[in-house]
């Protein structure tokens, strides 16, 4: 049979298992893994997937449009990174350096930095300015084998400067290889115009914002952040609630600075996932589990607060879909790395280097809605796939601060090739 591209000879292939759920409790840590492995792919999608000498038999190469000979590396499907603040304006390492000298995040933000200095920063860029800046991290993201992002806006807070941000996103989304999924984070922090009247402000996101964003189709979820010094959790439910009368899925940052309850508000209005979860009470993770709230973890935050990290262990044990991500902001994780998300949970949240794979790619999928179309290297899904410098899953979360990425295929497209250059593999 003819296909578009043939991946062929990779020494590993990691995937979830067929059959489009969640990965829950013991099914997290039984990854497929096929060794001599080949993809065949028909248009953007996977056709078959198996041993290269029974794939290559059904699909023979010289049928095949184009062959991408993966001379023995792990090949594994793109990374989700379902939890993002992508489209910010400028950078913040004077807190960076403030941290490191004993003041906290919180006590940051209570005196006008945090994300009320990246508000200052977005909203004094013009939106052509910021739709490259999202542009070139984009690129960035491909390159370190990231074929979907999750991207949230909440650095404008206003309803023209949410907008700017959420078009500037669409602009470069548009012409990006990496897929992108917006969430509209109006919530995000009261403005400082609002510090003194944050009712009025709830008021706006909710008349203004929303039904603005939604009948302008900028977004496909709402989040607020719903914790300790931010939004409450009734501000967040009245939030939540009218971004689902407009269509928006729910999401949520929850209980990262203290249990505020968060987590049982995400059971209670049907959230995709909840996100964060440092302080989540057990009975919160419990309402998530019994609702099928998916629980987004993202180990790069709490390394660069120096917090505890989320109690992914517990999670699991408790029936709850846990997913990673990189939560790429310029305040508490600037790293877009999933490869260094990988390395933190194995290591901070002892995730077995299996458990955190699938939470990268088929969980992380669910997380944004798409895990019935990517996020797996099964036939039927898309083609979004990445070829590592290495024979072995486990290889990246144990050989750290390096990518090892060496090609991507997005929607069955080579889209990066390494070809013969250097590596050390
Ligand atoms: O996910 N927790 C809230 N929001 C971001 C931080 C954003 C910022 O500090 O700019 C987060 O960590
Ligand atoms: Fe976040």
């Amino acid at each position: 049979m003819k296909s578009d591209l043939l991946v062929l000879s990779a020494a590993q292939l990691i995937t979830a298992p067929g059959g489009a759920a969640t990965l829950l409790g013991p099914s997290l840590n039984r990854p497929l893994l096929i060794p001599d492995a080949a993809i065949a792919v028909v248009g953007e999608t996977i056709a078959a997937i198996g041993l290269t000498r029974d794939v290559a038999a059904r699909y023979p190469e010289r049928e095949a449009r184009s062959v991408l000979d993966a001379k023995g590396r792990l090949v594994a499907p793109g990374f989700v990174d379902a939890h993002t603040h992508l489209p910010f304006a400028g950078t913040r390492e004077m807190e960076f350096e403030a941290r490191a000298a004993g003041e906290s995040y919180e006590a940051i933000a209570a005196r006008g930095g945090g994300i009320r200095a990246s508000v200052r920063q977005l909203r004094a860029m013009d939106e052509e300015d910021l739709s490259d800046r999202i542009a070139k991290r984009l690129e960035l993201l491909l390159r370190q084998g990231i074929t979907t992002v999750e991207a949230k806006s909440g650095y404008g807070l206003s309803v023209e400067a949410e907008m700017k941000q959420l078009r500037a996103l669409s602009r470069a989304a548009g012409s990006a290889t990496t897929e992108v999924v917006p969430t509209f984070l109006g919530a995000h922090e009261v403005p400082d115009d609002y510090r003194d009247r944050r009712g009025a402000y709830v008021d706006l996101v909710v008349n203004e914002m929303i039904p603005a964003v939604a009948a302008a189709g900028l977004a496909r979820f709402c989040d607020v952040f719903c914790d300790r010094g931010v939004f409450t959790v009734e501000e967040a439910r009245r939030i939540l609630e009218a971004g689902k009368a407009h269509g928006l899925k729910s999401k949520l940052h929850a209980d990262e600075l203290a249990d505020v309850g968060a987590a049982k508000l995400a059971a209670e209005v049907g959230a995709i996932s909840a996100d964060h979860l440092l302080h989540a009470s057990d009975a919160g993770l419990d309402a998530m589990a019994a609702a099928g709230v998916i629980a987004v973890l993202l180990p790069g935050t709490a390394f660069t607060l120096g917090l505890p990290f989320a109690r992914a262990r517990r999670m699991i044990e408790r029936g709850l879909a846990i997913a990673l991500a990189t939560d790429f902001n310029p305040g508490t994780s600037m790293s877009s790395s999933m490869a260094l998300t990988l390395t933190l949970a194995v290591t901070q949240m002892r995730l077995s280097p299996a458990e955190a794979w699938m939470a990268v790619t088929a969980n992380a999928a669910f997380a944004v809605g798409e895990g019935d179309r990517i996020g797996r290297i099964q036939p039927g899904y898309q083609a979004d796939l990445c070829l590592f410098d290495t024979d072995d899953h486990r290889h990246i979360p144990y050989h750290y601060s390096h990518d090892h990425v060496h090609a991507v295929v997005k929607r069955g497209r080579v889209v990066l090739d390494d070809g013969d250059r250097w590596s050390c593999f």
